[in-house]
């Protein structure tokens, strides 16, 4: 016969399974599996933008370069064969035109390609495009049609980034070699990183991509072809080593051309690298990396990436990955959040729970004998 105690049992042994199975898989292993960050993030992505195949149609792309999230959790990429910059709301099945004709008045279609993006926090969008033998950063403000040139470069620019106030714009100038300073009005300050011609040495760069900046005004450099990321210090004339620099690999050490690159306040760095198929990221201090998505081959199933080129992230803390070769963007939302897994290890009150149950079991079994 069941007594109120077996039955309280048997509710909170549910209780306590159904609490169990939603955290199965992830350990205390794997927590630890993961010091960047105590967030792990899902293995299998979903398909944010694209993912139909390559191709010009509105739920399609020609492929993902340049991403950026807003506050609405839509995904903006710069289409880059396409030479659009398309907007996907969240969980859409199809994207809009955001901006095109990026080389302004003078778009000579063909020749104008857009490669990194980003917006600042009034909303308005900059895209660096290439132009035949030329390149610019272009503008466009929220809520205008217009797009003028902000910053006339010199060609293929792959990491802009602004400081946290956006007094001053950080641009990646890939085949020069450097990164350049500008305010945010778009007049060149200075060169802050590189800018002694293409090589090895602590003050050379080699095809920079990603660039990232702290609240030191320090900017730090995806060089891809030395395969490192870099630390260039406010003005300091070569860069210290942050990762990498051990040739190319798929080592915690080593890269095979790091790509896009984020910095969050904690001083993590987040990075693509591109030919591993992997995002990583690198704790500040930190000469190994711990991989947090991709690193399962070149391919396409859902947890795996083709040649990823830029990240990003959105206000939930999910992963947003431009998939190049699979004309996709991937997402990969936040499996364990530092809250969900400190309450499942730590918290007391789930031992209290499982103590309870123990009590009910043992005094269960003796009101019944
Ligand atoms: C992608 O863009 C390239 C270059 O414009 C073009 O040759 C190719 O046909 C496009 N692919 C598709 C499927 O539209
Ligand atoms: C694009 O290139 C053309 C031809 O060189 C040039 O006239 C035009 O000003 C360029 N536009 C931008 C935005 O760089
Ligand atoms: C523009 O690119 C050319 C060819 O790579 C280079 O010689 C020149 O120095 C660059 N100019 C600037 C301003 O970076
Ligand atoms: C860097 O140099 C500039 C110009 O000489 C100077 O104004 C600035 O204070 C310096 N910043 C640091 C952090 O040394
Ligand atoms: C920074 O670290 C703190 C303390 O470990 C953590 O609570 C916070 O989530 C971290 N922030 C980011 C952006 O990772
Ligand atoms: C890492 O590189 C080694 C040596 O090239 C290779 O055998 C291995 O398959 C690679 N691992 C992954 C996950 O790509």
């Amino acid at each position: 016969m069941m007594t109120k105690s077996r039955a309280l049992f048997f509710f909170f042994l549910l209780h306590i399974l159904a609490r169990a199975s939603s955290y199965r898989t992830y350990d205390r292993d794997s927590l630890r599996a993961a010091p960047c960050t105590e967030t792990i993030w899902e293995s299998n992505g979903k398909t944010a933008a694209g993912g139909n195949g390559p191709g010009s149609a509105l739920n399609q792309l020609n492929s993902s370069y340049g991403i950026f999230v807003d506050s609405n959790r839509a995904v903006f990429v710069t289409d880059y064969l396409n030479r659009r910059v398309v907007k996907w709301d969240q969980g859409a099945l199809s994207g809009t035109i955001y901006a095109e004709g990026l080389c302004g008045a003078s778009d000579l279609g063909d020749l104008c390609y857009p490669s990194a993006i980003t917006f600042n926090k009034a909303g308005t969008l900059f895209v660096a495009v290439e132009n035949g033998s030329s390149g610019s950063v272009m503008s466009l403000k929220k809520g205008d049609t217009l797009i003028k040139t902000f910053i006339t470069a010199n060609t293929s620019i792959y990491g802009i980034a602004w400081d946290e106030n956006e007094e001053y714009l950080y641009l990646g100038h890939h085949r020069e070699h450097r990164v350049d300073k500008y305010t945010k009005n778009g007049e060149f300050v200075k060169v802050v990183a590189g800018g002694n011609g293409l090589g090895p040495a602590l003050n050379q760069l080699d095809y920079p991509r990603g660039v990232a900046v702290d609240e030191y005004g320090s900017v730090y450099v995806a060089d891809s072809g030395n395969q490192r990321v870099v630390k260039w210090m406010v003005n300091t004339t070569a860069a210290v080593l942050v990762a990498g620099g051990n040739g190319v690999g798929n080592r915690t050490d080593q890269f095979n051309v790091p790509g896009g690159m984020i910095r969050d306040k904690n001083g993590t760095l987040y990075v693509v690298d591109e030919r591993n198929h992997r995002i990583l990221c690198i704790l500040e201090n930190a000469k190994n990396s711990v991989i947090i998505a991709g690193g399962h081959g070149q391919g396409s199933a859902s947890n795996q990436l083709s040649n990823p080129i830029y990240l990003a992230f959105d206000n939930e803390g999910s992963l947003y990955v431009s998939d190049w070769e699979n004309f996709r963007v991937q997402k990969f939302a936040v499996a364990v959040t530092p809250s969900s897994a400190s309450r499942y290890m730590y918290n007391p009150s789930t031992w209290t729970l499982i103590f309870g149950i123990l009590w009910l079991l043992v005094s269960s079994t003796n009101f019944s004998k």
